[in-house]
């Protein structure tokens, strides 16, 4: 498929992990995806791993926290492509399980830089892109644990921890209920643009960010942020939805 009828793609932090996952289950479908990593030799690995199953998979160079970064991926963007249908923002660290009377401010600070700032910085930067394809789809990969009504609940949405026992984690809780909160805000802000905006939880994925734990493989992870990404024209905005084996998915509470 040339990349003048194809789909064009972006996802963040797609040099392993779910964001790999998610790159490799796009271009399958047919898009042409830009694979945004920060570090280009772990971004080149993966784009030849992924270029040798014949996927067409191209290493961006991107730094969700760098501006600068971000503006010199839409400036490549705009010269080979003009346009773009799908922006995956999944590029995420992890926090310590700290409680907040335990957890300094500056820490909170470096997880909201990737998790909830670089999110608005590449979303910015790439929105003129966006804006210029017929129908385009933003997925933020969030988590479950940012559900601010499970909080409330005090219940563990995934299940890993007793009833009665939301896990206490400062920056990384907070920071994925920030991004849910900046999700609702783009998606009422482009209702009627045809960009479809929507959060999606990828379950308890064994990855680098929670040393192997997860109970699902990150194939299974990548499907819910894959089906929000190509979600025809009557699809939703403004939603939560989590993996729960069934084929629609799950609506998540904010
Ligand atoms: N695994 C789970 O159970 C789970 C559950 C809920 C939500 N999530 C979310 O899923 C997303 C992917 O996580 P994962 O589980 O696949 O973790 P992972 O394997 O640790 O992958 C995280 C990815 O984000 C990239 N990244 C971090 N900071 C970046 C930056 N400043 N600029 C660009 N890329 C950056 C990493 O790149 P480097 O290799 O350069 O560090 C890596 O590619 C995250 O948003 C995470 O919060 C995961």
């Amino acid at each position: 498929m040339s990349a003048q009828t194809a789909r064009i793609a972006v996802v963040t932090g797609a040099n392993k992990g779910i964001g790999r996952e998610i790159t490799r289950q796009l271009a399958e479908r047919g898009h042409v995806v830009y694979l945004g990593a920060r570090d280009a030799e772990r971004g080149r690995a993966t784009e030849s791993e992924l270029r040798a199953d014949g996927l067409d998979v191209r290493f961006l160079h991107l730094d969700v926290t760098d501006e600068k970064s971000a503006e010199l991926a839409a400036r490549r963007l705009t010269e080979e492509a003009g346009l773009l249908h799908v922006l995956v923002n999944n590029a995420g660290v992890g926090g310590p399980m700290l409680p907040p009377s335990r957890t300094p401010a500056h820490q909170v600070r470096t997880v909201y830089e990737t998790n909830v700032f670089g999110v608005v910085t590449v979303t910015n930067a790439l929105l003129p892109l966006l804006h210029r394809a017929p129908s385009a789809r933003i997925v933020n990969v969030s988590s479950a644990i940012g559900s601010l009504a499970a909080a409330a609940a005090n219940l563990d949405p995934t299940g890993v921890h007793p009833p009665g026992e939301f896990p206490v984690m400062l920056s990384y809780a907070t920071s994925k209920a920030a991004l849910n909160a900046v999700t609702l805000t783009y998606a009422n802000e482009l209702r009627g643009t045809g960009i479809l905006v929507n959060a999606a939880s990828p379950g308890f994925v064994a990855t680098d960010i929670n040393g192997h734990h997860g109970t699902l493989t990150t194939e299974q992870g990548a499907r819910i942020p894959v089906l929000l990404a190509t979600l025809g024209d009557d699809g939703p905005t403004a939603t939560f939805l989590g993996e729960d084996g069934t084929p629609q998915g799950q609506a998540l509470q904010w």
